[in-house]
């Protein structure tokens, strides 16, 4: 086994099945690091034949010999933290033991998630469809250089002037601009002294954590949330989420060197999937787009909202993929493609001259999709672990997403459970 550290992360608009992925992957490492995001992320897990569903923590919980990091990118709701360990740990035995997180994380305060639910319910904003879990407004306060971090619920008094500032701010914009009521200070304040003790026996500095397994050869797995697409630089702007959650947040938000990434698995659905507002080019409409997300159970795993599918859509990944140093790719849930007649793959989009001047900002809502049709298969792959086992015609589609693509396809996973995955590229 190569003892290089490496991410798996979506390339798509999230829910690629990357919980099953890091899960399956988490006995070769020893831990996981979530980088960036917050509670926004639904990652599923079939533990022991019970489905698990983390937002915060790291999916390797389960997984004793792990250790599971969350690094200074991820945006912590202390309430939904100390909810999901409770929630957890019957499946997870110890998971304080084995969970650190760095004092440097931003912390989701109750600002945040008004502020959030205010702008997507007024008619004055851009409703993006968020998760409503405040993970914009603290990333805004984390750029702004206000944002109340984990290490300031430790001091009383920097506490205080903190959220003092940034509360009569908060404060007055919710009176002054959307007419609702001022939020109450000591309340604020005592929940944040309450989570800080609660927190204190958690912390670490994850970049050193990091940096100290590399030393004696112990690889690390770094855990991206949502998909390179709704990254907020690379993403279908302003559709996206508000932090990196493609290969270049990594450095940032879990605290190593660029260059200590050594293996970047791509996760892509088979077709894809988005959840809330935003382009989505190669949509299918009516009863097909149904079929798909009732097979595929596309209802997401945060929010219940149902997932709109499309086809795999070969030009927006292709471009991640070369911008982004993706090492190979998983692809999931081709058993939702058993016994369709045909399948497609979008290979171009047709685009005017300005449209492609511009394909940089990935504004995507008027692109023209064209497509190459795959013959389906009519043996059903849902369950497979041998490749050998796989009908011709589903091969036929791997390789042809492959070649598009540009990069090998490492991992095949034909179900929810760990089982049904065919491992391809046994070095990882
Ligand atoms: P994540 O956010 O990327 O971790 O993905 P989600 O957990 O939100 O959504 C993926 C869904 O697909 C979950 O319900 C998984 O249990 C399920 N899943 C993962 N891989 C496969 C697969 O290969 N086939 C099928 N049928 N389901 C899968
Ligand atoms: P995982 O990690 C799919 C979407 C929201 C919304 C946009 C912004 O499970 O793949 P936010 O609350 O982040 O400000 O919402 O991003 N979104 C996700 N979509 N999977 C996710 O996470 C998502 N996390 C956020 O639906 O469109
Ligand atoms: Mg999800």
């Amino acid at each position: 086994m190569k003892a290089e550290n490496l991410a798996v992360l979506g390339l798509q608009w999230g829910d690629e099945g990357k919980g099953k992925i890091v899960n399956f992957l988490a006995d070769r490492t020893s831990a996981a690091c979530r980088y960036q995001g917050g509670h926004n992320a639904g990652h599923t897990l079939i533990v022991d034949g019970k489905k698990l569903v983390l937002h915060l923590l790291p999916s390797s919980i389960c997984h004793e010999k792990a250790s599971s990091l969350i690094g200074r990118g991820v945006v912590v709701s202390c309430e939904a933290l100390f909810e999901e360990i409770k929630e957890i740990e019957p499946y997870a035995n110890g998971i304080t033991e084995r969970l650190k997180i760095s004092p440097a994380c931003t912390l989701i305060q109750p600002y945040h998630i008004l502020l959030d639910q205010l702008k997507e319910k007024s008619n004055s904003f851009t409703t993006i469809g968020t998760t409503l879990r405040g993970i914009g407004p603290a990333y805004e306060d984390k750029v702004s250089r206000k944002a109340v971090r984990i290490i300031d619920t430790l001091n009383e008094s920097k506490l205080n002037s903190k959220l003092e500032e940034t509360l009569s701010y908060y404060n007055f914009l919710f009176k002054a601009y959307f007419g609702e009521k001022e939020l109450t200070f000591n309340e604020i304040k005592d929940k944040n002294l309450e989570y800080g003790i609660k927190l204190k026996p958690l912390l670490a500095d994850i970049s050193s954590e990091i940096l100290s397994m590399n030393q004696v050869n112990k690889r690390v797995l770094f855990e991206g949330a949502q998909g390179a697409l709704l990254d907020v630089d690379q993403g279908t702007y302003p559709f996206v989420t508000s932090s990196n959650c493609s290969p270049a947040g990594i450095a940032s938000g879990a605290g190593c060197g660029p260059l200590d990434v050594g293996y970047i698995l791509g996760v892509v659905k088979a077709y894809v999937t988005r959840v809330g507002e935003g382009p989505l080019p190669t949509e299918i409409k009516g009863s097909l787009g149904k079929e798909i997300a009732k097979k595929g159970g596309e209802v997401g795993a945060t929010t219940g909202r149902p997932r709109r599918c499309g086809w795999f859509d070969a030009v927006s990944v292709k471009r991640i993929i070369q911008s982004n140093s993706v090492s190979a790719l998983c692809l999931t849930k081709i058993d939702v493609l058993d016994c369709f007649e045909s399948i497609k793959i979008c290979t171009e989009y047709e685009e005017d001259d300005d449209q492609k001047a511009f394909a940089e900002c990935m504004e995507l809502d008027n692109v023209n999709p064209k497509y190459i049709e795959c013959e389906g298969w009519s043996e059903p792959t849902a369950g497979i672990d041998d490749y050998e086992k796989i009908p011709e015609n589903a091969k036929k589609f791997v390789k042809k997403i492959e070649e598009i693509c540009g990069v090998p396809i490492d991992i095949i996973s034909t179900g929810p459970d760990d089982a049904s995955t065919i491992l391809l590229n046994r070095e990882i």
